[in-house]
């Protein structure tokens, strides 16, 4: 069984990739593969980057080289919810593309083609693993739910409302989706680990320099608690 974990910015994997035995590096197309142990499991690690092809490129070379039996992408995001606080995780049941719009051609926002989907599901019993995992953490909210990316950094309540009500969505990232489309059409599990780093509203910028630290530490501790529970 091997693990494959991407977060998109060094912050939001450099403490695993410390943590880790035997690692050996490659770097492909630009991008950072580490491959060894975590928590005694076999693992493979990578940055991604920022955005949705990065993302997909990440997930694709990672799929292809080292053949990982599920994917994890983890990191931090705005939040869409009043009931999700910064600090509080979202663990997705499904992904969704807030910026893939044909819908002047008929077809409804987010509406993958090719795969005739809005929401690219999770594997269930991946889901409640990772939730049962998450209950390491003391006094934080976790919610299973849609996560919604695009290549945007989501700062206006404006906006915010629009991806809630058209997606239904709990937080807003820049690369889940992504690496669900690619893990979806190479039947990869996957799922998305996010920590609530801003409200995705007028101060979201603000909150995320001040509140991604901490936020990053509580996906990390979920990580390794459900890498020693499989
Ligand atoms: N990641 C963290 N906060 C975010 C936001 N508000 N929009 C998009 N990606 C994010």
């Amino acid at each position: 069984m091997i693990i494959g974990i991407i977060g998109a910015m060094d912050i939001e994997v450099k403490e695993l990739i410390s943590s880790m035995a035997d690692i050996k590096k490659e770097t492909v197309s630009g991008i950072d593969f580490y491959q060894g142990k975590l928590e005694d499991k076999k693992v493979v690690v990578a940055e991604c980057g920022i955005g949705k092809v990065y993302a997909a490129v990440c997930a694709q070379t990672m799929i292809l080289k080292y053949e990982p039996d599920i994917i994890i992408n983890t990191g931090v995001a705005g939040s869409l919810s009043t009931d999700l606080r910064i600090g509080d995780i979202v663990i997705s049941d499904g992904v969704v593309q807030h910026d893939y719009d044909a819908s002047p051609i008929g077809i409804p926002p987010g509406m993958i083609s090719g795969i005739n989907l809005i929401k690219v599901p999770c594997n269930e019993e991946l889901v409640k693993k990772l939730v049962q995992a998450a209950q390491v953490l003391k006094d934080t909210n976790v919610a299973a739910g849609t996560v919604a990316s695009g290549d945007q950094f989501i700062c206006s309540k404006e906006k915010k409302d629009c991806i809630a009500t058209t997606f239904d969505a709990l937080c807003v990232e820049m690369e889940g989706a992504a690496i669900g489309h690619a893990c979806y059409i190479n039947k990869v599990d996957f799922c998305i680990i996010r920590a609530m780093s801003d409200m995705a509203d007028g101060s979201a910028h603000m909150d995320f320099d001040t509140f991604v630290e901490i936020a990053v530490e509580k996906t990390i501790l979920i990580i390794k608690n459900f890498l020693r529970q499989i």
